[in-house]
C-alpha cells in the first residue's frame, strides 16, 4: 500500500504526527518538496521531536527515510537534525538516503531571503527566513547548485564561482550587504561532501525498486495546499508544489501505483506569516483558540493566525489533489465551545461561491459565510473509538464530510500516537 499524506490548509495541520501513526504499516517514508521549513512534529510517550527535514517515520526502528529531488536541502540543517536524532538514541545509520539531484541552499539564500523580505516592507511573505524562495529561484533560473555537484570539486567551484559573481554583486549593490567569500562557502562546503557521499542516491531508482518488490511506502507532504506555488494564495505562498504534482516530479516513479492520497485537515484554520485567510476570529478568540491549541509555529515559533474550519477551503484540496479521504485532528482544541462554526461558501458582492476562486483580488473582496453548528463541551482526551464520541462531535465530523466530498477515515484527539481513532 503507497499512501501520500497531504495537508489541506496552510500547513501545520498535524502531517508529522499522522506520518509517525502511520509508519507502523510501512517500510519507507519520503519527503518529496519543500525543505527545512517544515516543521512536523511527532510525541512518542510524552517526549516531543520537531522534524524538518528527515521524514517523521524516523522514529519507527528499521524504517527507511528519503528526502527526494523536489527538496532543497541546507546541508547543515541537515546534518544538524540527524545528530540531534542520533544524540536522543535513535539510530539512523543505513536508514536515510537523499536524492543527489536535489537542490542546495546555500548561505547567500539565507541572506537573500531575509533581506528581500525586509525590502518588501509592509508586502513582505513572512518567510521561515531560511533560504527556500531563493534556493528555487536558481533551481528554475538553472543556476543552482545540486547535491550531486558537492561530489566534483572542480564543478562545484565552477557553478560557486557564477553564483557568487551575480549573488555577491546584487547583495553589495542593493542590499549593502558584504558579500561572501568564496573560500569560506569551498571549505564548509566541501566539508559537507564526504558525509554527503555516504547518504546520496538516485531516488527514482531506489525508489522505483522499492515499488516493485511490494514495500509499503508514504509520502510525507510539507507544507499544505494553499502555500502551493501553483494552486495556493499566490503571492503568499512557498516556492514548491506541496501539491501531489509535487510528488511525481520530485520522485520519478510511476503514478499509478498510489493507493491512498489521504488528506490532512485540523478542525480549524491556522496560518503562519502573511496573506489572506477568510476565516481568521477575531481578536480575543484568536488568543483562547491560539493558547487552546498551542500554535506557534513548529520552525520559527511565530504564533500562528487562527480560524475557524474553511471546507471551501479543503474542498478545493480534496479537488487539487484527488484526495480520497480526510484525517481530521485536532478535533480535542474545540471542546470547549459551545457553538463552532464552518465556512460553507464566500460571499462576494451578491453571489455566493462554493468553489475557491482562483483570483487573489476575488477571495481578498470574499466574506465568509458560516453554518454553526452546536459544540459538544466535553473532552474527547482519552476517547478511542468513534462510537465513544459525544453526538455533537460526531454531527461536525457528518458536516465537515458532507462539505468538503470525501470521508472522514481517521480523528486525532490529541498529539500522542495513540491518541487517535480509526472512523472505519
Ligand atoms: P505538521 O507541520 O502538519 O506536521 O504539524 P505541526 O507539527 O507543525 O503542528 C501540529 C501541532 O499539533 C503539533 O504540535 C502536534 O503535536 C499537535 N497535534 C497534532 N494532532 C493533534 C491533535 O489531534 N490534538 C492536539 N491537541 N494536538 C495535536
Ligand atoms: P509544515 O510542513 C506552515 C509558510 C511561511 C510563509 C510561507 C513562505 O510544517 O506544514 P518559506 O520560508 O517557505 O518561503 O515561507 O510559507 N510556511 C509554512 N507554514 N507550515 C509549514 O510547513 C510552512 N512552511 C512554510 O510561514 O508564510
Ligand atoms: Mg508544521
Amino acid at each position: 500500500m503507497n499512501t501520500v499524506v497531504i495537508g489541506t490548509q496552510w500547513g501545520d495541520e498535524g502531517k508529522g504526527k499522522i506520518v509517525d501513526l502511520l509508519t507502523e504499516g510501512a517500510d519507507c517514508v519520503v519527503r518529496y518538496q519543500g525543505g527545512h521549513n517544515a516543521g512536523h512534529t511527532v510525541v512518542i510517550k510524552g517526549e516531543k521531536y520537531v522534524l524538518h527535514l528527515i521524514p517523521s517515520g524516523i522514529m519507527h526502528k528499521g524504517r527507511i527515510c528519503l528526502i527526494g529531488s523536489g527538496a532543497v536541502i541546507d546541508p547543515k540543517a541537515l546534518f544538524n537534525e540527524i545528530d540531534m536524532l542520533t544524540k536522543r538514541g535513535i539510530d539512523l545509520k543505513g536508514r536515510i538516503f537523499v536524492s543527489d539531484s536535489a537542490h542546495v541552499i546555500m548561505p547567500y539564500h539565507q541572506a537573500l531571503d531575509i533581506l528581500t523580505e525586509k525590502a518588501k516592507k509592509g508586502k513582505k511573505i513572512g518567510t521561515t527566513g531560511l533560504g527556500i524562495g531563493p534556493a528555487y529561484t536558481d533551481k528554475y533560473a538553472r543556476t543552482g547548485i545540486r547535491i550531486g555537484d558537492l561530489f566534483d570539486k572542480d564543478g562545484f567551484e565552477e557553478r560557486l564561482d557564477l553564483n557568487l559573481n551575480m549573488k555577491n554583486f546584487l547583495l553589495r549593490k542593493m542590499y549593502l550587504h558584504p558579500g561572501f567569500s568564496k573560500k569560506k562557502i569551498m571549505d564548509e562546503y566541501m566539508g559537507y561532501a564526504k558525509r554527503m557521499k555516504e547518504i546520496a542516491c538516485d531516488i527514482s531508482l531506489l525508489l522505483n525498486n522499492f515499488m516493485n518488490d511490494g514495500k509499503n511506502i508514504i509520502f510525507e507532504g510539507a507544507q499544505g495546499t494553499m502555500l502551493d506555488i501553483d494552486w495556493g494564495t499566490y503571492p503568499y505562498v512557498t516556492s514548491s508544489n506541496s501539491t501531489i504534482g509535487g510528488l511525481f516530479t520530485g520522485l520519478g516513479i510511476d503514478p499509478r501505483k498510489i493507493d491512498r492520497i489521504m488528506g490532512i485537515a485540523k478542525a480549524y484554520t491556522t496560518r503562519v506569516g502573511e496573506g489572506p485567510m477568510l476565516t481568521e476570529f477575531p481578536s480575543g478568540m484568536q488568543e483562547v483558540m491560539r493558547d487552546e491549541g498551542k500554535e506557534f509555529g513548529a520552525t520559527t515559533g511565530r504564533p500562528r493566525r487562527c480560524g475557524w474550519f474553511d471546507a471551501v477551503v479543503v474542498r478545493y484540496a480534496v479537488r487539487i489533489n484527488g484526495i480520497n479521504e480526510i484525517c481530521l485532528t485536532k478535533l480535542d482544541i474545540l471542546d470547549k465551545l459551545k457553538k463552532i462554526k464552518v465556512c460553507t461558501g464566500y460571499r462576494y458582492k451578491n453571489k455566493i461561491l462554493k468553489e475557491f476562486p482562483s483570483q487573489m483580488g476575488v477571495l481578498l473582496r470574499s466574506k465568509p459565510v458560516y453554518e454553526e453548528v452546536p459544540g459538544w463541551e466535553e473532552s474527547l482526551v482519552g476517547k478511542k473509538f468513534y462510537h465513544e464520541l459525544p453526538e455533537n462531535a460526531k454531527k461536525y465530523i457528518k458536516k465537515i464530510e458532507e462539505l468538503v466530498g470525501v470521508k472522514v477515515s481517521l480523528i486525532s484527539v490529541g498529539e500522542g500516537r495513540e491518541q487517535s481513532i480509526d472512523k472505519d
